[in-house]
């Protein structure tokens, strides 16, 4: 069966614009976002694709069951800034994947390309699957883009721009590799 995925962001979107260059590989059947204004939804329109937005309380087992009424087998958090109830992750168990900016299980949370950044420890990038903690569940794939930035003379900007670029490429490649 062909996986229909739901993409969840809150702002910019541009992971969801990788994913959506690929619609005929990787179909993203619906975007959620938490934000009415976050940009993502704009890539989303653009592309045809079915938007839906959930501001405030998100009431989650709506959510869950109006996935299930649009057939989609899959989720993608790509910059979604809400914690996802246990619920739900079980639920969806192996079928919520994560992308997050560092390799982890070095610097979960925020500020995670900052943080790295100060400390002038490698930068990465990191697609998982989604558990009950936050930015723990197991490793689909990771990837290091860049080692001791500063050592290295890069700035934050253009670290943060790097790691950005790897994301999207990351996110693709496992999607592809079979979630
Ligand atoms: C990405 O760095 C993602 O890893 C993090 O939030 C950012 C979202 O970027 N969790 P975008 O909205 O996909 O442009």
């Amino acid at each position: 069966m062909r996986k229909r995925w739901a993409v969840l962001i809150s702002g910019r979107g541009s992971n969801l614009g990788a994913l959506l260059e690929v619609q005929d590989e990787i179909q993203t059947a619906v975007v959620v976002s938490s934000k009415a204004s976050a940009d993502g939804l704009l890539k989303a329109r653009r592309a045809g694709v079915a938007t839906l937005i959930l501001e405030k309380k998100i009431d989650w087992a709506a959510l869950d069951a109006e996935l299930r009424r649009r057939r989609i087998t899959h989720v993608c958090l790509a910059g979604f800034m809400r914690i996802v109830p246990q619920e739900f992750v079980a639920q969806w168990k192996n079928r919520v994947v994560n992308l997050h900016p560092s390799l982890l299980p070095k610097y979960p949370g925020l500020q995670s390309i900052e943080v790295a950044f100060d400390a002038d420890d490698d930068l990465g990038v990191t697609v998982h699957y989604v558990d009950e903690g936050v930015d723990t569940g197991d490793v689909i794939l990771q990837s290091r883009c860049l080692k001791s930035p500063k050592a290295n003379g890069y700035s934050l900007a253009h670290t943060e721009f790097l790691v950005h670029v790897a994301e999207q490429r990351l996110l693709k490649r496992a999607i592809r590799s079979g979630p």
